[in-house]
């Protein structure tokens, strides 16, 4: 009969282990009975399944870990990312991942890029991250997928991106159509590739409209957080500023705006409405909640996670990938 290659997952649950077993006894390492082994080494031979494991991290002389590098792991938008990663890898690859927090501060990416590459990753997926720092602390030739921003230096390097310039774009058009005329956006005053994709979708649909950019409604932010956007509406509010419409290049910002509209009792969406980004569980919960852009978590962590594994796999360190996936609209109350 022909055997099927088994998942992790699945020789997990016929062995009624954890996967997290299955893995320590493929690598004899760590804690496990005799008894456990003897299950999991049955249901494996049974599978056909020990040889090509052991011989593949063997032949390759892989350590079958990688690296991930997120820049706020308490965001929702890059934990959904970093958990379909790991996932992806543990359960189906049977590989350990090392999840590293930076908090966006660029001296610990450079630590942790370096004390990964020490450990002997076989790759890294780079999230969100500073343009110039890949090529000055990866020291050996691995693969690297960078999610979300785009490093400017480092052009040999996956990309792995929604496409910001569009949902900017239709996140704006909608807000238009609406019959807006005086609409802000909320961006960063960094210029990273995806606050500049976004802005550049919104001044298109801008200019297509026969509007003219007012600069007055261009609120460049120090960082993209909530009390960044409560505070500049309020300003806006308080010079007398006229606007209609707000585009929010994330839902922290499109939520700050909303509790400085409800506080100045503005009616929404009569009077002023809102568009976010992302499509976080802020934006679905609150009251209003906040039309935004949706960007696929899932399928962009599933995309990092193999496009990876196929480059380790090749023993492709350079490449031109740069995979751009769709935004979708969710149309909330705010519109
Ligand atoms: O909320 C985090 C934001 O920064 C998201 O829009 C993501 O695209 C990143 O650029």
């Amino acid at each position: 009969m022909d055997k099927k290659n088994l998942s992790i997952k699945e020789i997990a649950e016929i062995s009624g282990v954890s996967v997290a077993t299955v893995s320590r006894v493929i690598n004899q390492n760590g804690r496990f009975s005799k008894e456990t082994e003897k299950k999991v080494l049955e249901v494996i031979k049974n599978n056909n399944n020990k040889t090509n494991l052991v011989a593949k991290s063997l032949r390759m002389k892989q350590t079958n870990t990688i690296g991930v590098i997120v820049p706020d792991i308490k965001n929702e938008f890059f934990a959904s990312i970093v958990s379909e990663i790991e996932e992806y890898f543990f359960e189906e690859e049977n590989y350990t991942v090392f999840i590293c927090n930076s908090n966006g501060e660029k001296e610990k990416e450079l630590d942790y890029l370096a004390s990964l590459d020490s450990k002997g990753v076989d790759g890294l997926i780079y999230i969100s991250g500073y343009d110039d720092t890949l090529h000055t602390s990866v020291r050996r030739n691995i693969p690297v997928v960078c999610i979300d921003r785009k490093p400017k230096e480092n052009n040999e390097v996956a990309i792995i991106e929604s496409d910001n310039l569009d949902g900017g774009y239709q996140a704006t058009s909608l807000l238009i159509e609406k019959g807006c005329k005086n609409i802000v956006i909320l961006k960063s005053e960094k210029d990273t590739s995806t606050n500049l994709d976004r802005f550049e979708g919104y001044r298109k649909a801008i200019e297509e409209s026969s509007n003219h950019l007012n600069e007055e409604l261009i609120i460049s932010l120090k960082k993209t957080h909530f009390n960044y956007a409560k505070d500049a509406i309020n300003k806006l509010i308080e010079k007398n500023i006229k606007f209609d419409g707000i585009f929010a290049i994330n839902d922290w910002l499109a939520l700050g705006a909303l509790y400085a509209l409800k506080d100045n009792n503005f009616k929404i969406p009569d009077e002023v409405k809102i568009v976010g980004f992302d499509n976080v569980s802020i934006s679905k919960y609150s009251y209003p909640n906040i039309t935004t852009v949706n960007q696929n978590k899932k399928l962009m962590g599933r995309t990092a996670a193999k496009t990876l594994l196929d480059l380790i796999n090749n023993k492709q360190t350079k490449n031109k990938i740069h995979t751009k996936l769709p935004i979708d609209i969710v149309y909330r109350s705010t519109t």
